[in-house]
């Protein structure tokens, strides 16, 4: 058989691990031939094309990023997308499509299989907001980064009385922040999830500083106070509808300042959560995935999607990874409410 392969939306450590176990097993078990699409849909769109043989995927274990390139094109939002996309694949001779991608690439692949593509998907994202599977790849490494930064704020915190402010990603959840705030000792978390009371916070701050103590706050990029809305660095929408987020660290930073007459700074991590080499666990779970997706194109399971339950990688209907985001429980957000304030 001949694959395509491409990776969209944003990039995430682990999707190079995903490409090698996915043309490894592929070439060797099942004697499959691979395309790599560049940048996502955009590359099936154009038929943007590069070689993906087992030379082109050796040594990318420890790599950020993908060598495919990425992109948040949108074939449904250009006319004759799907038409252009079936084209191409017969054009390049591609019997099956593997897409890797968070909720925006994967549902453009549940859109195109209910079409009759023959395309696997393999879930995506540092945020872990997909649902269908227990995690997803990159979210450890973006979480490992997170907490290293807040381990290294407390230090100037305490040194200078400040409250510091540390904004994570999360567009629509506060996976990032719950898992980086508890494991680095914030003493205060807010989540898309759960709008914030400006009191509470308040009074968390001043709490800390009774205890002779600094404050630091982890902020998903999507959280809003009660009754306000979602902070934008910009309203211009990408091709999927979203927004850039960005810019509620700075809100508070001001709004504590106003309030308490403390110091009060912003960290904003943004991509370094996304770069570099991922962590031994996101390696495992990228190889995994990659590993079950070729089986399951093997098996001609259209539709599907590898999901992580417990410990064994299952494949499930795609639609599952997109119909209803995986957020934050609130049973587990009220488990870290005990180190606030
Ligand atoms: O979806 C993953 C994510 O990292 C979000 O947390 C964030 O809002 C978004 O991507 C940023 O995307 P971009 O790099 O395209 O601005």
């Amino acid at each position: 058989m001949r694959v395509g392969v491409l990776t969209g939306g944003g990039d995430c450590p682990g999707l190079n691990a995903v490409l090698r176990a996915i043309v490894r097993k592929g070439a060797a078990a099942y004697g499959h031939e691979f395309v790599g699409f560049r940048d996502g849909w955009r590359g099936v769109l154009e038929g943007d094309v590069r070689p993906l043989g087992v030379p082109d995927v050796r040594g990318l274990l420890p790599r950020g990023g993908t060598i495919l390139g990425s992109s948040r094109t949108n074939p449904f939002a250009i006319d004759d997308g799907v038409a252009r996309i079936r084209e191409t694949l017969e054009a390049q001779g591609v019997d099956a499509l593997i897409a890797i991608g968070g909720e925006d690439t994967l549902g453009v692949a549940t859109r195109l299989h209910d079409d009759g593509v023959r395309v696997v998907g393999v879930p995506k994202t540092i945020d872990n907001d997909l649902g269908g599977t227990d995690y997803t790849f990159g979210f450890d490494t973006a979480v490992s980064i997170a907490m290293e930064a807040i381990d290294r704020l407390h230090t100037t915190a305490e040194s200078h009385h400040r409250v510091l402010i540390v904004e994570v990603m999360g567009r629509h959840a506060g996976w990032i922040a719950l898992h980086a705030g508890l494991a680095g000792g914030a003493n205060g978390i807010l989540i898309p999830e759960q709008p914030f009371d400006m009191d509470r916070v308040e009074a968390w701050v001043e709490s800390r500083f009774r205890d002779r103590y600094a404050s630091i706050i982890v902020v998903s990029e999507g959280a809003m106070p009660i009754g306000g809305a979602e902070v934008l660095q910009s309203a211009q929408k990408d091709a999927f509808g979203h927004a850039r987020l960005g810019g509620v660290g700075d809100w508070l930073a001001h709004e504590i300042e106003r309030r308490t007459g403390k110091e009060a700074r912003t960290t904003v991590l943004g991509h370094v959560q996304r770069g570099g080499t991922p962590t031994a666990r996101d390696r495992w779970l990228a190889t995994r995935f990659g590993l079950h997706a070729i089986d399951a194109v093997e098996a001609g399971e259209w539709g599907t999607m590898a999901a992580l339950r417990g410990t064994d990688i299952v494949m499930v209907p795609l639609l599952e990874a997109t119909k209803r985001l995986k957020t934050v429980d609130p049973a587990l957000y009220a488990e870290a409410e005990v180190f606030f304030g």
